[in-house]
């Protein structure tokens, strides 16, 4: 057949359909998606996907309302390449206007401190660190933000810089235009809000997100120990149908925006906000499932997820970890890093996952041996892959089944 096998779906629900593609690797990301005139848009499929293209567990995933169909578009869809080109020309011509007003020459030097990439959050812009970094760009004044802002049709510009050590993963973010810094932000159906310059905002979670919005946790009383802003905590509420969530943080400013968020989605009657560290939580016993979404490490969280879990029954523990193959300072498990070491590859990233996961494993069965003073099994359910930020390190999930022993066929 003629054309770019698309997936058609319903405007207001393109964003959740897009993140399903994504996930099962049938997005088409060298193409730009394309709004059709009926309300509905047109995102691009891998070819080769097609033959194992399954409609119906799309549209489930989604849980729309709104029917998806397979379609061949004969209109051309834009590369992204191009797209990305046009944007910066019409930076670039904007701000060689503005240099030449202010008697200044356009260099290759300034077009290389334009920004590369940026997140956009509705009309906010949020920059990187390492653009508009020379000096003569101070000469521009305020001038330059507006510039900025109209190159890249956004009305608020701001700047992140790092993520600070204050332990609460705090951006540094610094508004360069524009009144006020909450933003809305729509994900698979669920809406949140956060201040920019107060909050972590995880874009590269999508995966997990959505995978975890596919658990079917009715008749579970679930624990977040890194809550944030909600991120894990609302699907959980909202589309795995938990029937509580306790939601623990210790940022003050990300309980504010979970608290708005619970009320926008109208879940706040299923959740309690335990706003402190997670460590002093008094709780125990009640939980059938554990999300511990802290990275590099969630280790500080393993003993109070192990206190609460339910005795009886146990659950559910979904911990993450940046695993680096090699793995770099695990001498006391020999065995990993001659494994690291022996292989390379992907190959070799899910074998040192494994080994990370199994070393997990032992340790949480002994935390759990010890904090109940019986003999509990584990298994290894899955381990997720959720991001990458160099070659070789990894954010991955583990779902670790504990059970007290007798339990667990
Ligand atoms: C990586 S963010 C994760 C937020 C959310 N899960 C996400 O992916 O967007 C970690 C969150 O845990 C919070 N946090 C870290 N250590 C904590 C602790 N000991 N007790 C309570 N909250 C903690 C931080 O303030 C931050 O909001």
């Amino acid at each position: 057949m003629d054309g770019v096998p698309c997936l058609r779906v319903p405007r207001c629900h393109a964003q959740q359909f897009r993140e399903c593609l994504q996930l099962k690797g049938a997005l088409d990301r060298s193409l730009c998606m394309l709004k059709d005139s009926d309300a509905t848009v047109l995102l691009p499929v891998v070819p080769s996907c097609l033959p194992q293209f399954d409609l119906r567990s799309f549209q489930t995933m989604v849980a729309s309302d709104g029917a998806c169909e397979l379609v061949w578009s004969q209109s051309p869809l834009q590369l992204k390449t191009d797209r990305g080109r046009t944007r910066s020309n019409k930076l670039e011509t904007i701000l060689q206007e503005l240099l030449e007003s202010h008697g200044e020459r356009w260099t290759e030097e300034l077009k290389e401190d334009l920004p590369r990439s940026f997140q956009r959050h509705e009309d906010l812009v949020l920059l990187g660190d390492s653009c508009f970094s020379k000096p003569l760009w101070k000469k521009m004044d305020r001038n330059l933000w507006s510039a900025v802002a109209k190159g890249l049709k956004a009305k608020r510009l701001a700047k992140i810089s790092r993520i600070s050590n204050n332990g609460f993963r705090s951006p540094v973010v610094t508004m360069l235009l524009g009144e006020h810094s909450w933003v809305n932000h729509v994900d698979n159906g669920i809406k949140y809000q956060f201040d920019v310059t107060k909050c972590m905002f995880s874009p590269g979670n999508v995966t997990e997100k959505l995978r975890l919005a596919g658990f079917d946790c009715r008749g579970e009383t679930v624990v977040d120990l890194y809550a944030g802003i909600g991120y894990f905590t609302l699907p959980y509420l909202v589309h795995a149908k938990a029937s509580h969530v306790h939601a623990c943080e210790w940022n003050p400013d990300s309980v504010e925006a979970l608290q708005r968020n619970l009320k926008a989605n109208r879940v706040s009657d299923r959740c309690t906000i335990h706003l402190g560290d997670n460590r002093q939580l008094k709780l125990s016993d009640i939980a059938d499932r554990v999300n511990l979404g802290l990275i590099p490490s969630s280790e500080d969280g393993w003993p109070v997820a192990c206190r609460l879990l339910k005795r009886a029954t146990g659950g559910i523990l979904h911990i993450h970890q940046n695993v680096t193959s090699p793995l770099p300072n695990i001498t006391s498990i020999p065995a990993i890093n001659d494994a690291a070491q022996r292989i390379s590859g992907r190959k070799a990233d899910r074998e040192v996952w494994q080994f990370w996961a199994d070393d997990t494993a032992n340790r949480i069965t002994s935390l759990l041996r010890d904090i109940t003073g019986a003999p509990w099994k584990t298994n290894i359910q899955h381990i997720e892959h959720v991001k990458s930020y160099a070659p070789r390190v990894h954010h991955v999930v583990l779902d670790l089944e504990c059970r007290p022993f007798g339990i667990m066929s």
